[in-house]
């Protein structure tokens, strides 16, 4: 019998109700509803953790994918481009809400909501104008419109919430962001910083000045990204900027670090470089869970002077037992640490090109033990395209699942991010997001053989282990094109 082809739009619809039947049973199994998208976001409430099951979570994935792709498919393709050209629109606008303190003004409320003359009075800032952004969020299901021109929090505009007194917040503005989950200085900071580089990338390549990304166009600047951040005039961005790189934790439980390289395997008094550790947050739920690890958390020096003030209000044992020390180090400089079992990069080789990215990697080849590990924590790109990808496939760990026809095989804009990232690493410090083979490529540069990933559950970080090769003297950059 032939079989006839469900045309691509059932298909679609198909894979949102499937999903749909299986959320509604996990839910109705739990006898608890779902939560309201009206209602704010409350990370205690026993259906936010339904949400993590791994079923509901597949799906939801399939779900977020499909209605994007259905949507694609019947929207009218003029409007479908020029909403897409003007979604800086949303950046903006959720900017000037974070930074007026609308979601604290908001969550004070309650869910009746509040006038925009009354959300724009603490910050002296024009009603009229508030009223327009918050109702272009609403209509992007960020906030929401109870009657015209009265706004509530919503499950998106609430995760925005400094959890602190709005009062407070408008008292000192250079602390309002000091001591919060970090989430809203990740919302400001890229809605500002990176917004404005990438606004430049089309005009950095018509106009190519060699070694010029756009945050040298938009800032005006020859200076690097990270050389900026730290002048003394930009001390209240470097902050939110080490604020914010903690608030990724909160795109994704904070211990999905410990669901992919087996920490607890390591023996007892084993040293964990966490190298370019901002505050070292990271390193922080390694040692909450392995209290034997010793910790050594490297990075610059103004960002080493918040990363102790961290660590001891968050793990004062760790602290007081010796068992964390802070390091400033380049990792440019010869690595000093010479017994790491681990040294751990989170976020930090989408960072740099694949030449300066190689000079890290032999830093710390040169320091390594035969033994030592190194644990890469960052996205792994892969093509929108449906293709096996055979060349990586024989690595342990590291084949991932596609998602089924007729979706996009990388879900689409359901896994956007590493997309996301990668345009901005390279328009902010002409870095990169890596696909699998692009990073077995530059460990083998590094001196490191590229020996498994683990891609752990609820988590769009993968886990890239390597151990030491040997180092040819070879250290000329890349011929390949990652193409
Ligand atoms: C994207 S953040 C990642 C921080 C942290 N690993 C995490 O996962 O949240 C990059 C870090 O690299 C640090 N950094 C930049 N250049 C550096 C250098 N030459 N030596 C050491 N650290 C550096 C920055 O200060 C920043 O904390």
């Amino acid at each position: 019998m032939r079989s006839i082809e469900i045309p691509t739009l059932r298909r679609l619809a198909n894979i949102i109700n499937e999903a749909i039947d299986k959320i509604e049973r996990v839910y109705a199994e739990a006898e608890i509803p779902l939560p309201s998208l009206d209602a704010p976001f409350n990370p205690a409430d026993p259906a936010e953790a339904l949400l993590q099951n791994p079923t509901v979570e597949g799906v939801t994935l399939n779900i977020v994918a499909a209605a994007a792709q259905l949507s694609a498919t019947v929207a009218s393709p003029s409007v479908s481009a020029f909403n897409a050209s003007q979604a800086f629109h949303i950046s903006a606008c959720l900017r000037a809400a974070s930074e007026v303190n609308v979601v604290e003004v908001l969550r004070e409320a309650g869910g009746a909501g509040l006038h925009a003359k009354e959300i724009a009075a603490p910050s002296k800032t024009d009603p009229l104008l508030l009223a327009r952004i918050l109702r272009l969020l609403a209509t992007h299901n960020i906030f929401r419109e109870v009657t015209p021109n009265v706004f509530a929090n919503n499950r998106i505009s609430s995760v925005l919430d400094k959890g602190k007194p709005s009062k407070v917040l408008f008292q000192n503005r250079d602390e309002r962001l000091t001591g919060t989950s970090g989430f809203a200085a990740l919302v400001e900071f890229s809605a500002d910083h990176d917004m404005k580089a990438v606004a430049m990338l089309a005009d950095t390549m018509l106009d190519f000045k060699e070694g010029e990304l756009g945050f040298n166009r938009a800032y005006n600047t020859t200076a690097s990204f990270w050389d900026w951040l730290h002048r003394p005039e930009n001390v209240y961005q470097m902050q939110r900027f080490d604020i914010g790189m903690r608030g990724t934790a909160a795109m994704e439980s904070t211990d999905a670090i410990l669901r992919g390289f087996d920490w607890s395997g390591l023996p007892t008094g084993s040293v964990l470089v966490d190298v370019g550790a901002g505050i070292g947050h990271i390193s922080l739920v390694i040692a909450q869970k392995n209290p034997g690890l010793r910790v050594i958390v490297q990075d610059l020096k103004d960002t080493i002077k918040d990363s102790k003030i961290y660590w001891k209000e968050h793990l004062p044992s760790h602290v007081e037992s010796g068992m964390v020390d802070f390091q400033v180090h380049d990792f440019y400089a010869p690595q000093p640490v010479p017994n790491a079992a681990v040294f751990m990069l989170r976020h930090i080789m989408h960072d740099w090109s694949d030449e300066l990215v190689v000079r890290i990697l032999r830093h710390l080849r040169d320091a390594a033990q035969p033994t030592t590990k190194l644990v890469v924590v960052d996205k792994i790109v892969v093509s929108a395209a449906r293709v096996p990808d055979s060349e990586t496939e024989a690595i342990p760990g590291a084949k991932r699942p596609l998602a089924p026809k007729p979706l996009l095989p990388n879900w689409g804009v359901g896994k956007a991010e590493v997309y996301y990232y990668d345009l901005t690493m390279h328009c902010m410090v002409g870095g990169v997001e890596r696909t699998l083979q692009h990073f077995v490529e530059v460990f083998d540069k590094g001196g490191w053989k590229l020996e498994r990933v683990y891609h752990p559950a609820g988590s769009q970080m993968s886990h890239i282990v390597g151990v030491p090769s040997r180092l040819t003297q070879d250290t000329r950059p890349q011929s390949r094109s990652h193409m």
